[in-house]
């Protein structure tokens, strides 16, 4: 059952001035809505990615939508990223560039440490020294660890004691791009930067340009829709027995379109010395079950499920106070229906069986 999903336009009042902008990443999912928005919006676009885990077709499908340059490099290749920010005059940086995999870095720290901090650092030594002057980062709620009952729904100001090192790895590159607006303050160069940190992001475009392609895929969303797709022959349950409403894990689910749009009232709002943190998601906690039930109305097909043991690591709830990006920005998720999100996801899906690899 694909079907048309409607929402209201994006708000292109709202835009800042054409920049020129530098995503790192913007092969990649999240980033790759962020480019698609940005051209269409009339900014001048550089993406920056390794392809490592990301799509030339993503790239390919974003062309024709505004003028966009790509680079096949890495965001921590200082002397690329000297000569592309000059070259391009970059006065915005959306730096999306990272490994995301929470297991993985368990598995194998060092490559998270290297990639998400290491290169951010060198991209961050090219950027002080530059005449970018716009900074966004892509943080995580990973970088809160997990902030028991009494923090929920988690504000900015809750501790951040991440429990992996994808959280970890994150959270340096928070500390150091603090220190980049400090230098920046000092030297009386101007400069200001966001830190986002982002709850479950899901969905995809409405119109179904760009999507969700990750291999392997870990994310609840798009897990039970391959189960749906046949591609998959059940979706295991990490958990039944939480102190959560129906006993399964709760997140907060925020459509990567509302999470492009936040980067954008960001991009607008930030001022000359600011150093800003915001979360962003909906406030409102949905359950594994509630997924499950979703993707089966949406999907029409009865997705089996396993019952599956705790996972370490795993807390029971997570999901944000969304009232400071609300009131500084007036920013709030406008896809807050679940089967609405998890439609966007399931067009592109049944579009593209195949991912990016699919022949369409
Ligand atoms: N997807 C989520 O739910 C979620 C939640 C919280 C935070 N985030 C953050 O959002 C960002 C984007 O996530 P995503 O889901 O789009 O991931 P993704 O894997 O789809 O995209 C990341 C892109 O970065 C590229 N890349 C990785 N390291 C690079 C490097 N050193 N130089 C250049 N390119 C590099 C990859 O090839 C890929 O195209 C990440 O920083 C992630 O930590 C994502």
């Amino acid at each position: 059952m694909c079907s048309a999903v409607r929402y209201p336009a994006f708000d292109v009042s709202s835009l800042p001035e054409p920049s020129s902008v530098l995503v790192t990443g913007g092969a990649g999912y999240i980033g790759s809505h962020a480019v698609l928005s940005l051209l269409e919006a009339g900014h001048r676009v550089t993406i920056v990615d390794t392809l490592a885990r990301g799509h030339l077709a993503a790239v390919e499908a974003l062309r024709g939508h505004g003028e966009l340059h790509f680079v096949q490099a890495d965001c921590g290749n200082q002397d690329a990223i000297r000569h592309l920010l000059q070259e391009q005059s970059v006065d915005t940086v959306l730096h999306f560039a990272a490994y995301c995999y929470v297991g993985e870095s368990v598995q194998e720290p060092l490559r998270y440490y290297a990639n998400n901090t290491g290169a951010s650092m060198h991209l961050l030594m090219a950027v002080a020294d530059s005449a970018v002057s716009r900074f966004i980062f892509s943080s995580t709620c990973s970088t809160y660890g997990e902030p028991g009952p009494d923090h929920l729904p988690i504000t900015e100001s809750c501790p951040q004691q991440p429990i992996n090192p994808y959280g970890r790895s994150k959270l340096l590159v928070e500390q150091a791009l603090s220190a980049v607006a400090r230098q920046r303050q000092q030297a009386d160069r101007p400069f200001a930067c966001a830190r986002l940190r982002y709850f479950n992001v899901a969905g995809a475009d409405p119109a179904g340009r760009v999507g969700e392609d990750h291999d392997p895929e870990t994310h609840l969303i798009p897990i039970c829709l391959q189960a749906a797709a046949g591609r998959r022959d059940a979706v295991t349950v990490f958990g039944t027995d939480y102190d959560t409403p129906d006993g399964t894990c709760v997140r907060d689910y925020v459509h990567v379109s509302d999470l492009v749009d936040a980067h954008v009232a960001a991009m607008t709002a930030l001022e000359d010395g600011d150093d800003r943190v915001w979360n962003v998601g909906t406030g409102h906690g949905t359950s594994v079950r509630e997924i499950l039930d979703s993707v089966r109305r949406v999907t029409g097909v009865d997705v089996s499920e396993i019952q599956g043991e705790r996972r370490p690591g795993d807390p029971p709830s997570l999901f944000c106070d969304p009232s400071r990006i609300r009131d500084d920005l007036g920013w709030s998720a406008r896809h807050v229906e679940l089967d609405g999100i998890v439609q966007t996801a399931w067009n592109w899906m049944c579009t593209h069986p195949e991912g990016y690899g699919s022949a369409v």
